[in-house]
């Protein structure tokens, strides 16, 4: 990453690793040249052990407004599949460490696929999702056809990404496209608090549990369960299963060490 740079800003709290995106007269529009930046410091943290969770925010007005207009407005469609920029998307796919989004304001188009790809979404009360490609001649090109029906179901997704109707954050909660709202000024301090929830936590018990969540998107329900069932024996190499338990039967706290 360029330490130039600004349109994202990158820091550590603890365990916790917060990247903010950060081109606020544009509403956070992410142009090809953030998207970079972001996905290389989402797989630096990923590759830092004492990294366990991380917060991916907007600001207050605007999560992310989708991707930059600016950069598709003239492209030919060769010129969009040279790019291929987003299937630079899938590697934040391959991240193991839980992202959770920080969402305010508006989460539209892109931004609104990229807090999907996170893990998890505090909203605060202001935040509107939505899918508005249909305005601009084009549908959604970062999983949002398909993030979003398997997330709030076919019949809402079609009006989103049909009509381009947005949706606010608690009809988001209701819909379960949201962990929580809480208050706007409360949705960044609320997203860190839960990531040192987390944090605390056996860490590659997280992972492996993100691992499984993510794999019922994936697979059939037998083949889910028989991966839960792998995984979960796994654990038991873990020295951290030896400490939750024994914590648990010496009535102690644990102590977690991420072996
Ligand atoms: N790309 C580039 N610039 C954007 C942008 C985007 N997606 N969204 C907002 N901006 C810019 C505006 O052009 C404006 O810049 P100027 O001040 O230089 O004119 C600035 O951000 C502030 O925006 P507005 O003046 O429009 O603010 P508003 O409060 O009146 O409206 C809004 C806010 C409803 C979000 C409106 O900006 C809007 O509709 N934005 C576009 C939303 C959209 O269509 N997103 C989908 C993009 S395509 C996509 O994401 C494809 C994909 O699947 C990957």
């Amino acid at each position: 990453m360029n330490p130039m740079s600004e349109l994202i800003l990158v820091k550590t709290e603890g365990h916790v690793g917060l990247v903010t995106l950060n081109r606020p007269k544009v509403l956070n529009a992410l142009s090809i040249e953030l998207m970079d930046e972001l996905i290389e410091a989402l797989e630096r943290f990923d590759e830092d052990d004492e990294v366990r969770v991380i917060v991916l925010a907007g600001s207050e007005r605007a999560f992310a407004a989708g991707a930059d207009i600016g950069d598709m407005a003239e492209a030919s469609v060769l010129d969009m599949y040279r790019r291929n920029n987003l299937a630079r998307w899938n590697r934040i796919k391959q991240v193991r460490t839980p992202i959770i989004a920080a969402v305010s304001g508006f989460c539209l188009g892109g931004g609104c696929e990229l807090a999907m790809t996170c893990d998890m979404i505090v909203a605060s009360e202001s935040a509107q999702f939505g899918q508005p490609e249909i305005n601009l001649g084009i549908i959604p090109g970062a999983g949002g056809t398909q993030r979003l029906t398997k997330a709030i179901g076919k019949y809402r997704a079609m009006e989103m990404i049909l009509a381009g109707r947005f949706m606010s954050a608690s009809e988001a909660y209701d819909a379960g496209l949201v962990t929580k709202v809480v208050s706007k000024e409360q949705f960044l301090a609320e997203a860190m608090r839960l990531a040192r929830e987390i944090a605390s936590r056996p860490p590659i018990a997280v992972k492996i549990g993100k691992e499984a969540v993510l794999k019922a998107q994936e697979l059939s329900l037998t083949e889910g369960i028989e991966f839960e069932r792998r995984v979960f024996y796994s654990l038991f190499a873990t020295e951290d299963q030896k400490e939750g338990m024994s914590a648990f039967a010496e009535k102690r706290k644990a102590e977690f060490k991420g072996k």
